[in-house]
């Protein structure tokens, strides 16, 4: 279990960072993946890896990969999880498992590879790996990028140093966003500076001021604080729906960065200073776009059990329509499954709101939704669904050892109805036992 470290609103603590107002253009954009000039891989295969591994197995592995997949000898070497196996055949495996099984390469949410993909490799796996050359490696990894013109960026005060002997590492900092007039939040840029050490990076909103210098902090971070969007390789940028902008107010936005870093290779002296550039307006779009919690604090999953509950929230008479427009489903090491739809009053189909069927707490992940319409009277699901193999009872919190069934969902426009939390709907919602 991990320990907990608490912010005491000191003056080392809290934060006095303003915004920067131009984007910091000195870290590296792309994962820098030296191209070789030829391979011994015959092209069509090297194609494959290029487009579809080397973002993160490319000549200097990123984002946690434990090895390159450039070169035969790549393929031919022992591999990292499994000495008495050679790499190739883990990469046999792996690209056969299942689209949403753990473990499948390349990993969620990039796509499976096609079926005449795997053909390829399968038939130079069985050939025995000839050596070949092939002039080009492969496609470059793309950076992510937005249409829109960053104009904020968050970043941390000083940056993160990754010990050599840590594998696996959670990293918060927080960042205090005050202009002068209220502006609306219209994208949001990953911008990862050290792809070597860089696992995944979350972007969240807190209650109050979170310290600027990088710490040390729990993988249950989220717990506390709202999600806004995830970044995972093989994401891109995110643009918010014209009709609306996350607003920032001259009250301030507490804003909250977690990195998950990975040191599988035991890389000596890194340090990353990640965030995330915003661009923002102050020409005002119509609605003010906000975060809600669909899902259920009320289940309890007996010891050594399976346990799977609906909850049910029926969007009040009071209110307007709402339109969800992203979704970062929700639960801690148990669950199995999470997934929320609306079904609109009267007829009608349901609608998803982001279904993960096979949540792996390692990888979660943001979806985009296409503007869904919520109308009072309709009805919003979440089924969430566990297993528990220890031999006690486990319940809803935010500690290592709870358990939670939260959608977040990014909608608009924001509910002003009192009283109003972002976690009403989980909060209020009725919950049943399948
Ligand atoms: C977005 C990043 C990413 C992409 C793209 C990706 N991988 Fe991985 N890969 C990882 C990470 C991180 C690990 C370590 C965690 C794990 O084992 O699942 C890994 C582990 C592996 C392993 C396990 C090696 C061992 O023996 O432990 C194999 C095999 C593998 N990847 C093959 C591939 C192949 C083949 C592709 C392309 C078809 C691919 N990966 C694409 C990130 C990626």
């Amino acid at each position: 279990m991990r320990l907990w470290l608490l912010c005491f609103l000191t003056a080392a603590c809290g934060s006095n960072v303003t915004a920067q107002n131009t984007p910091s253009d000195a870290g590296v954009d792309a994962p820098a993946r030296p191209r070789l000039e030829t391979t011994d891989l015959p092209c069509e295969v090297d194609a494959i890896l290029g487009r579809a591994c080397h973002s993160c197995h490319g000549n200097v592995p990123t984002f946690g990969a434990p090895m390159p997949l450039d070169r035969r000898a790549d393929l031919l070497a022992p591999a990292p999880s499994d000495p008495g196996k050679k790499v190739w055949q883990t990469v046999k495996d792996r690209v056969h498992l299942a689209p949403d099984a753990p473990g499948r390469m390349p990993q969620k949410p990039n796509l499976p590879l096609t079926d005449s993909e795997r053909a390829v490799l399968d038939r130079y796996f069985e050939a025995g790996l000839p050596s070949a050359t092939c002039s080009s490696s492969g496609a470059d990894p793309k950076p992510p990028t937005v249409s829109c013109k960053p104009d904020v960026s968050v970043r941390p005060s000083s940056p993160w140093t990754m010990p050599k002997a840590t594998r696996d590492e959670y990293v918060c900092y927080g960042f205090e966003y005050k202009p002068d007039l209220k502006r609306h939040i219209t994208g949001l840029l990953p911008k990862i500076q050290n792809p070597k050490i860089v696992h995944h990076i979350l972007l969240m909103q807190a209650d109050g001021p979170v310290p600027s210098k990088p710490y040390q902090c729990d993988d249950f971070a989220i717990a506390r604080y709202r999600m806004l969007y995830a970044w995972a390789p093989g994401v891109g940028g995110y643009e918010l729906p014209e009709q609306a902008g996350l607003p920032s107010d001259p009250g301030g936005t507490h804003y909250v960065v977690q990195t998950h870093y990975n040191n599988t290779l035991s890389l000596d002296g890194q340090t990353d200073d990640s965030g995330f550039d915003l661009c923002t307006t102050d020409k005002l779009r119509p609605n003010d776009a906000d975060i809600l919690a669909f899902g259920s604090a009320k289940f309890a999953i007996p010891e050594k059990a399976r346990h799977d509950i609906t909850a049910r929230w029926v969007v009040p008479s009071g209110f307007g329509d709402l339109y969800a427009f992203g979704a970062f489903p929700h639960m801690h090491k148990l669950g199995t499954y999470i997934s929320t739809s609306v079904h609109p009053k009267g007829a009608g189909t349901a609608i998803d709101l982001g279904t993960d069927p096979r949540f792996d707490f390692s990888s979660q992940f943001f979806a985009p939704l296409p503007n869904v319409k919520l109308s009072p009277g309709d009805v919003v699901e979440t089924r969430c669904v566990w297993e528990n193999p220890t031999d006690r009872a486990v319940t809803w919190g935010e500690n290592t050892d709870d358990e939670m069934c939260f959608s977040f969902t990014l909608y608009y426009p924001k509910v002003v109805t009192k009283p109003w939390s972002w976690g009403s709907p989980a909060f209020l919602s009725t919950t049943e036992v399948n």
